[in-house]
């Protein structure tokens, strides 16, 4: 089959729903090439995704399976916020979209848009919101996006203790958030962090050196339903503090 026969290529790359044996087919990698996103077990996803499949048409995960390899190689997600504004107005947030790193450029990014854009139509949203970085803002404009105002992130940060959240190496001194480490240690600062619209949480870690600079960091990030968001994020802090 030819790659740039365009309706060879729509046969072979259909959008789809999520199914449950898509693990299997390399979905979790693909999102791996997106952000940090640990290897799920086979509990874990099953639960995720019967907990998911449950919302209906609210959280709908898309996909795309290349017919020829099997394998999962685009997806992205829509999440329908329901409003008392606007008559009882929706509102379609896009998130987690990626194209496997050797299948972008051939519209594929564009397509899996293009369904969740039609379901947020179909399921009377009046906007489909998304993130971005610069460097895909083009992408998005191709899709019919534009860009619009300013985002700002709130940041929600559970303190470890009261007024301290910052810990040396030496489990013994614990440090104030503005104090640097004493010389010859470095800082490791450890919060829990959750988003605004209270669907991801995580924890992340950054150690800075005794001039107070990030030497390095990572987030660890989990997904959440609104339902179960405080009690994941207060057993994570009460995790922390027990580490300490
Ligand atoms: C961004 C991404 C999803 C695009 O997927 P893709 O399948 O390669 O994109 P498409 O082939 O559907 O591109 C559609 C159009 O956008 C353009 N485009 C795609 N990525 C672009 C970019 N980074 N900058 C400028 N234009 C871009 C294409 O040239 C194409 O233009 P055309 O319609 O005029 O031919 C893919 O590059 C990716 O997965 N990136 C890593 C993960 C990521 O950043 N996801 C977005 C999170 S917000």
């Amino acid at each position: 089959m030819q790659d740039c026969d365009s309706s060879g290529i729509d046969q072979r790359f259909q959008v789809r729903r999520l199914e449950l044996l898509d693990k299997r087919k390399g979905f979790i990698e693909l999102l791996q090439q997106l952000t940090v996103c640990d290897s799920v077990t086979d509990k874990d996803f099953e639960d995720r995704f019967k907990e998911l499949s449950s919302l209906g048409d609210d959280h709908v995960i898309a996909v795309i399976e290349d017919e020829q390899s099997g394998m999962i190689v685009a997806t992205g997600s829509v999440f329908i916020e329901k409003k008392f504004i606007r008559n009882c107005g929706k509102v379609a947030h896009i998130e987690d979209v990626v194209v496997d790193a050797n299948t972008r450029g051939k519209q594929l990014g564009k397509k899996i848009v293009g369904f969740l854009t039609d379901h947020a139509c179909s399921t009377g949203c009046y906007k489909v919101i998304l993130d971005c970085n610069v460097d895909n803002k083009t992408f998005y404009e191709k899709c019919g996006f534009k860009q619009k105002e300013v985002q700002m992130i709130f940041e929600i940060l559970i303190n470890l203790h009261k007024g301290m959240k910052h810990m040396d190496i030496c489990p013994t001194q614990i440090h104030k958030e503005t104090e640097h480490p004493s010389k010859g240690f470095i800082k490791l600062n450890i919060d829990v962090v959750l988003d605004p619209l209270l669907l991801k949480f995580g924890v992340r870690v950054a150690l800075r050196d005794d001039f107070d600079w990030v030497i390095g960091s990572f987030v660890v990030s989990l997904s959440l339903t609104p339902k179960s968001h405080v009690a994941k994020v207060l057993a994570m802090r009460q995790g922390l503090l027990m580490s300490i």
